[in-house]
């Protein structure tokens, strides 16, 4: 059985102040976990620290980063490691995010030394993959995807997916209000991601490693996507950035 998984990206947005205000109001109100359900906010760097004191010891929700870079420490003017990431109580890291990928040409083997590096300090990778709408409507969809994931994923050890997830996150469908449907989504998943993982990892590896939808998921949508069998969360974006959308979901 796949927990599920709901993670706030909340990219670049909120003050380390406006974090600590918004994690008031979130755990006010976010009730008692239940059992099959993890909770993850992915905060900017800067609001990694008052998020962290805003959560506690035992707090339901746990720390994620949106990006790290692959060597501990160094001359990397502008990088955050992971063992920075660690040291400051993150759980998960995001990976590979399509505005990493368009904005500043993250692809291939750079995504996959940051997918090693999280996993070398003990860092829950979030690797995100989707397709442009190029690339959809000229029918690619299924082979951009499948690179996607050997790129990422190819030559690991295979214990290592047991801590790996997927965000398939449809480019088009990423802050335009445009989600994909549920039935859609998961057919991807279903015929496309996991036979992509299970060409490198075998079938079983293939069938229990998380795969969450990402792109427009709010209140009124996510029930639909988690009712899919073959999708286990959501990436949210926007609707992560409220309480009440993110409560809804
Ligand atoms: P969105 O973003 O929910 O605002 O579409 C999702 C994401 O980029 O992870």
């Amino acid at each position: 059985m796949r927990t599920i998984l709901i993670v706030g990206n909340w990219k670049m947005n909120k003050t380390a102040s406006e974090a600590t205000a918004f994690m008031r109001g979130l755990l006010a109100r976010v009730p008692a976990q239940p059992a099959n359900l993890e909770l993850v906010v992915a905060p900017p760097f800067t609001a990694l620290e008052s998020v962290r004191l805003a959560l506690g010891a035992s707090s339901p929700i746990q720390l994620g980063a949106q990006d790290l870079f692959w060597e501990d420490h160094g001359a990397y003017t502008g990088e955050v490691s992971a063992p920075m990431l660690k040291d400051l109580g993150c759980r998960y890291v995001i990976v590979g995010h399509s505005e990493r990928r368009t904005l500043f040409g993250e692809q291939g083997d750079l995504i996959q030394k940051k997918i090693r590096a999280a996993l070398k300090h003990g860092l829950r990778p979030i690797l995100c993959i989707g397709e442009t709408l190029a690339q959809r409507d000229n029918g690619t969809t299924d082979h951009v995807l499948t690179q996607q994931v050997h790129d990422g994923l190819s030559g690991l050890a295979t214990e290592a997916l047991a801590t790996i997830t997927i965000a398939y996150e449809p480019v088009w469908a990423i802050g335009t209000g445009r989600a994909s449907t549920g039935e859609n989504a998961n057919a991807v998943v279903k015929d496309v991601i996991r036979p992509a993982l299970a060409a490198l990892y075998g079938d079983q590896t293939a069938q229990a490693v998380r795969v969450l939808y990402g792109g427009s998921v709010t209140g009124a949508n996510a029930a639909e996507f988690f009712a899919q069998p073959d999708i286990d969360g959501a990436l949210v974006g926007g609707a992560s950035l409220k309480v009440e959308e993110f409560l809804a979901i």
